[in-house]
C-alpha cells in the first residue's frame, strides 16, 4: 500500500514493549512519529533507537508521541532493549511494535521487496492530531537517520499550521519566515504588521510569529 501526504494513517492492533497499542486510541490528541527499522541487534539501528530515547524530552515538550516498528518478534525486542541501554547510555522509552506477522509494515507500506523482501526499511511517518499523514521519510538500511531533522520539520508543521507562513530551506526555530504567496500584500499587511522584506514579489521574509 502507498501512502501519501494527507491520507488518513491506517489503525492497526500490534503487540508492542509496552502491550498491546491501538494505534489511534494510542495516538490520542497527539501528533505521533512512527518509524521503523530492518532488524534487531544491528549496529545502525541499535544507535538509532539510543539517539531517539535521548531526544525524547523534545518531543514531548511538542506533544509529539513516538512508536518504532520492527518486524522481529517481542521477545527479540525484550533482550535488545538491554544492549541499546548497555551500549547507548539511554534506555527504550517508547513503545517498540513487534510485527512479526507484518501487519502493519504491509499497512504502511514499510517492506520495499526490491530492497529487501523480509526487512523493513526505514521508513518514517509523521501524523497530526487529525491522523493525517504529514510527511514520509523513506532511508536505506545502511543509513542512520537524523532525528533533529525530525524535530525541525515539526517545528515547521507546528508553525504553519498556525501562521501564514512556509519555511525556507534549512530553517530553524527562531529564523525569519516567508509569507505565503496566496496572502496578498494588503492581507500580510494585517498579520504581520512588523514589516516584511520582499526579495521578490513572490519572496517575502519575515521574523517568525510567536503568538
Ligand atoms: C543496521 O541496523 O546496522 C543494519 C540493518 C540492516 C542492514 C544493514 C545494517
Amino acid at each position: 500500500m502507498t501512502i501519501r501526504l494527507g491520507d488518513i494513517a491506517p489503525d492497526f492492533t500490534q503487540d508492542s514493549t509496552e502491550g498491546t497499542i491501538r494505534f489511534h486510541e494510542w495516538a490520542g490528541n497527539s501528533w505521533v512519529v512512527l518509524f521503523s527499522h530492518p532488524k534487531n541487534f544491528t549496529p545502525v539501528c541499535t544507535t538509532e533507537l539510543g539517539a531517539l530515547a535521548k531526544l525524547k524530552p523534545e518531543f514531548d515538550k511538542r506533544n509529539v508521541k513516538v512508536i518504532g516498528l520492527s518486524v522481529d518478534p517481542l521477545d527479540a525486542h525484550g533482550r535488545w532493549a538491554a544492549d541499546i541501554a548497555e551500549t547507548q547510555g539511554a534506555a527504550l522509552n517508547f513503545p517498540l511494535l513487534a510485527d512479526a506477522d507484518r501487519t502493519v509494515s504491509d499497512l504502511y507500506g514499510m517492506i520495499h521487496p526490491n530492497a529487501n523482501d523480509t526487512l523493513t526499511v526505514r521508513s518514517v511517518f509523521v501524523i497530526d492530531p487529525n491522523k493525517k499523514i504529514r510527511l514520509t521519510l523513506t532511508y536505506p538500511a545502511s543509513t542512520g537517520r537524523n532525528f533533529e531533522e525530525l524535530l525541525r520539520v515539526i517545528d515547521s508543521l507546528q508553525l504553519t499550521d498556525r501562521f501564514s507562513v512556509a519555511t525556507p530551506a534549512d530553517w530553524r526555530q527562531g529564523e525569519d519566515v516567508i509569507i505565503v504567496p496566496s496572502l496578498s500584500d494588503e492581507q500580510a499587511k494585517e498579520r504581520f504588521p512588523q514589516g516584511w522584506t520582499a526579495l521578490k514579489p513572490y519572496l517575502r521574509l519575515t521574523a517568525q510569529p510567536t503568538a
